[in-house]
C-alpha cells in the first residue's frame, strides 16, 4: 500500500459507520448549505427523508452551477464535517459546459477524434473553473434504435468508432495528471451496460441479448474509455439479462471488477437503486440496497436505500463492513487524486470562470466542430448559395436558439448563434427574408402566409426544420420518427411555388425523411449543432466551409425497418443471393431492406474517386499483418475532406459474422486534382471474435476487406488467414 493510500485507511478507521455510509450517497445541491435554491426541497427529494447528519456526512453533490456556489458549499461543509473530509461535486457536462457543442451523436458523425478530444478539454476546463470536479461522460452506449431519444449522446452505431470516441472524450476530460492540472475533471462514463438496447426504442424498458452480443457490440466502448483511465462507472437503469445492471453482481463484480480490473468508483444512475423494487428484483428498499452493495455500487445516487438501511444491514450481519469500507476507500481516493485534501476548491475560481466560459476560442472550436459534424444528405445542384440570389429562409428554426440539444441546461439558448443570424452574416439584408412558416409542433393561417410572402420574394427557399429539443434525450422516446406533421405540410406547400429548395435539419435522432429528401432538392443534417450553430451552418451553406460529416448511425427507411444497422448478419436467405428465390427471402414486400442512408454516408460539394485498391498479399498470419491501400482522388473543383473507411467480413465463422466491421478509417484533405494513397495496416488481432464458447479468437480461411466512402459503395478485396 502507498503512503497516501496508507492516508486514506487511518480516515477510513477514525470515521463512525454512519460516516461511512454517507459517502456512499449522492444529494442534489439543494440538500447543502450554502447552495443557490438551498432547502428547495421537493418532489423525489423530499421522498428521500434525509436527516442533518447524513447532509452533514455526505460525500457528493449533483449539480451545483457556478464556481461561487461550490465554494460556498464547500465551505459550509467543511466547517461542519468532523473529519473534514471534502465533498465532491459532479454534474453532467456532456457536450460542453456553457460553450456547447454539438451533441455527440454529431461529434461522431465529424469522425475527428482530435476534435471531439479538444471538445471534452475545452468542456473540462470551463466545468472545473466552474467547481466542477467530475462530469457525467461521455455516454458510449451503443444504439441501433433511433426511436430512442438517448441516441444524441451517443456516438453511434458501431463499437469500433464508439471506442475511439470513448477514449478520446476520456483523454480530453481528464488530461493525465488530475491531481495537478486542475482544468481538468474525472470523467465516469456511462451507463454501464447496454442501455442503448431498450426494447422498442422505449427508455429504461427490458433489455435483452445474449453474452456474446454483449461482449461483442456494447461492451467494447465502456472497456475502452476504462483502458483510457476513466475514474468512474455509472450503472444502467435498465436490466441485462434479466437482472437490473444497478444490481448485478455477474456485470459488475465479476466482469467489471473482476475481469477488467477497475478498480474505481461505481455509481448508480439516478434513483436506479429503488428502481429494483419496481423491476420486481427487491421487495423493500433494504433489499435493493442489499443487492446494490453486493454487486458493487459504491455511491447510490438520489434514492435512499443505503442511508436508511445498509447500517442495518452491516449490524445484522446480511453485509460485510468490509463493502462499505471498500466502497469509501475508493471514493476517498478519487477526492485523494483530485487533489481536494490539499486544495478542496480545486479549480473553482469565479473571476477565472468569466474569462474562461464562452471565451472566443472556446466558441471557435465549437465552430469548427459544428461545421464538421454537419451531413449533407443530398444535393442537387442547389449548394452553395449563391450570394447574388435572394434567400428566404423559412421554418421554426429560421430564429430559434433551441439548438444547443438535450444536455445543455447551462448552455444558454440566448448565447447561441441561430440560423438567421449566420447567414445574416453571409448576404446583405435585402436578399434575406425570414419567416417562420409554423411552429415545431402547430401553426397558424398566418404563420403560412408569411411564408409564402417570403418564399415569393426570393429565388431560393431554405428550410430550417426539425424536431424541439425535448423530443429526444432521456426520456424523449417516438414511436413516428417523421417530422412532426405540420413542418411536413410547409414543405408540401412550398414545393408547390416550384422553387429550389434546401432543408436544414435540427434534430436529435435519424429521421424516417420521406416527405423532405422527396420535396427538397438539397438537405442538411445539422443535428444539434450547439452555441455556434447558425455561424456553421452559414459557413457551409455559402460553400466557405465543405461538409465532410458522415453518418454514424444508419437512417431507416422506414420505422418498420428498426433495427436498422450496417453491420447485421447475412441470414440464410439474403435478398440479393445470385441464386435467391422470388419470395421467400428475408425481405418486405414494401420496403427495401436498406436504409435511406447508410452507416458512414454523407456528401461533399466536391467528388472523390478511389482506384487501386489493393492487398500487400492475399494472406495474413498471425505474425504478419497485412496493408490496404487506396488511391482517393478529388475530381471536383474545391478542396474537401474525405472520410475513408474499411471494413471487414468473415466469411464463414464458427457463428455468423456480420456482413461488414468497421475498422480503420482516415481523414485527409484533398486539394482539386489531388490523390493520396491511404494505406490501413490489418492485423490477426482485428479478425478475432466471440467464439460460441466465448473465447475471443479469429478463424483461419476466407476474409474480405471493404474501402470506400461509406458501408454501401465499397471495393472489395479477398484474402485469408493462414494460421
Ligand atoms: C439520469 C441520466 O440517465 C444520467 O445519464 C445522468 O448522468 C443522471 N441522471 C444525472 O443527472
Amino acid at each position: 500500500m502507498t503512503e497516501q493510500e496508507q492516508k486514506l485507511v487511518s480516515i477510513i478507521q477514525k470515521m463512525t459507520l454512519e460516516e461511512k455510509i454517507a459517502q456512499l450517497v449522492q444529494l442534489a445541491a439543494p440538500f447543502f448549505e450554502g447552495a443557490t435554491n438551498e432547502g428547495q426541497i421537493t418532489g423525489p427529494m423530499a421522498a428521500m427523508k434525509v436527516n442533518e447528519d447524513v447532509v452533514r456526512n455526505s460525500g457528493s453533490v449533483l449539480g451545483a452551477s457556478g464556481a461561487r456556489e461550490v465554494i460556498n458549499i464547500q465551505r459550509a461543509h467543511l466547517k461542519k464535517n468532523r473529519l473534514g473530509i471534502p465533498l465532491l461535486f459532479m454534474a453532467d457536462v456532456i457536450h460542453g459546459y456553457k460553450t456547447i457543442f454539438p451533441v455527440p451523436l454529431a461529434i461522431g458523425c465529424s469522425w475527428d477524434l482530435e476534435l471531439a478530444e479538444k471538445s471534452a478539454e475545452i468542456a473540462a476546463k470551463e466545468a472545473s473553473v466552474s467547481g466542477v470536479h467530475v462530469t457525467f461522460a461521455p455516454m458510449v452506449d451503443l444504439v441501433r434504435d433511433p426511436r430512442w431519444g438517448r441516441v444524441v449522446e451517443s456516438t453511434g452505431e458501431d463499437p469500433y468508432l464508439n471506442s475511439q470516441f470513448a477514449r478520446a472524450f476520456v483523454r480530453g476530460f481528464q488530461g493525465t495528471d488530475l491531481q495537478n492540472d486542475h482544468d481538468r475533471v474525472a470523467a465516469c462514463v456511462k451507463h454501464f451496460a447496454a442501455y442503448g438496447a431498450p426494447e422498442g426504442g422505449r427508455d429504461y424498458n427490458t433489455v435483452n441479448m445474449s453474452e456474446r452480443q454483449l461482449r461483442e457490440s456494447y461492451l467494447p466502448a465502456y472497456k475502452a474509455a476504462i483502458d483510457e483511465g476513466c475514474e468512474m462507472v455509472m450503472t444502467a437503469f435498465t436490466t441485462v439479462d434479466g437482472i437490473p445492471a444497478t444490481g448485478n453482481k455477474w456485470l459488475m463484480r465479476d466482469l467489471l471488477r473482476g475481469e477488467w480490473g477497475f478498480d474505481g468508483v461505481l455509481i448508480s444512475d439516478w434513483g436506479a437503486v429503488k428502481e429494483m423494487i419496481p423491476h420486481g428484483v427487491a421487495a423493500d428498499e433494504r433489499e435493493a440496497a442489499y443487492k446494490a452493495i453486493q454487486a458493487g455500487v459504491d455511491i447510490e445516487m438520489m434514492s435512499p436505500c443505503y442511508i436508511h438501511h445498509l447500517k442495518q444491514l452491516v449490524e445484522d450481519g446480511s453485509v460485510d463492513e468490509t463493502l462499505i469500507d471498500e466502497a469509501v476507500f475508493r471514493i476517498l481516493r478519487l477526492k485523494q487524486k483530485l487533489g481536494l485534501f490539499e486544495n478542496p476548491y480545486r479549480g473553482a475560481d469565479e473571476k477565472r470562470e468569466q474569462e474562461v466560459v464562452l471565451c472566443e476560442e472556446h466558441r471557435r472550436v465549437a465552430r469548427e466542430l459544428a461545421t464538421k459534424s454537419c451531413v449533407l444528405l443530398k444535393n442537387e445542384g442547389v449548394l452553395p448559395l449563391k450570394r447574388d440570389k435572394k434567400i428566404a429562409l423559412i421554418g421554426p428554426f429560421a430564429q430559434n436558439g433551441d439548438i444547443l440539444g438535450p444536455w445543455s441546461c447551462l448552455g444558454s439558448k440566448d448565447e447561441a448563434i441561430q440560423l438567421y443570424d449566420g447567414l445574416k452574416m453571409k448576404v446583405d439584408p435585402s436578399y434575406l427574408f425570414v419567416a417562420k412558416g409554423c411552429d415545431i409542433e402547430t401553426g397558424t393561417g398566418e404563420q403560412w402566409n408569411e411564408a409564402l410572402h417570403a418564399a415569393r420574394e426570393a429565388d431560393v427557399i431554405v428550410l430550417a426544420l426539425g424536431e424541439h429539443s425535448d423530443m429526444s434525450g432521456e426520456a424523449g422516446c417516438r414511436a413516428d420518427i417523421r417530422l412532426p406533421e405540420i413542418q411536413l405540410e410547409l414543405i408540401a406547400k412550398l414545393k408547390q411555388l416550384n422553387k429550389p429548395m434546401v432543408a436544414v435539419l435540427f434534430n436529435g435522432r435519424p429521421l424516417d425523411l420521406h416527405g423532405v429528401v422527396d420535396q427538397v432538392d438539397a438537405v442538411l443534417e445539422a443535428w444539434y449543432p450547439g452555441t455556434e450553430g447558425g455561424a456553421a451552418i452559414a459557413d457551409l451553406l455559402f460553400g466557405d466551409a465543405n461538409p465532410s460529416g458522415k453518418l454514424t448511425m444508419s437512417f431507416p427507411y422506414s420505422v418498420g425497418q428498426i433495427p436498422v444497422y450496417y453491420n447485421c448478419f447475412n441470414t440464410g436467405r439474403p435478398k440479393d443471393a445470385p441464386d435467391a428465390q422470388e419470395r421467400y427471402l428475408s425481405q418486405y414486400l414494401d420496403i427495401p431492406n436498406e436504409p435511406l442512408f447508410p452507416f458512414g454516408f454523407g456528401l461533399s460539394y466536391t467528388t472523390f474517386s478511389y482506384s487501386d485498391a489493393a492487398l500487400s498479399s492475399d494472406y495474413m498470419t498471425p505474425e504478419q499483418p497485412i496493408y490496404v491501400s487506396v488511391n482517393v482522388t478529388n475530381t471536383g473543383k474545391v478542396a474537401g475532406e474525405e472520410v475513408v473507411q474499411l471494413y471487414v467480413r468473415d466469411v464463414t465463422g464458427d457463428v455468423v459474422r456480420p456482413v461488414k466491421e468497421l475498422k480503420g478509417f482516415q481523414k485527409i484533405l484533398l486539394q482539386p486534382g489531388e490523390t493520396k494513397k491511404v494505406t490501413f495496416t490489418l492485423t490477426e488481432e482485428q479478425l478475432r471474435y466471440y467464439h460460441s464458447d466465448l473465447q475471443f479468437t479469429s478463424d483461419a480461411g476466407t476474409f474480405v476487406a471493404y474501402v470506400g466512402p461509406n458501408s454501401r459503395d465499397v471495393i472489395a478485396l479477398t484474402f485469408k488467414l493462414v494460421k
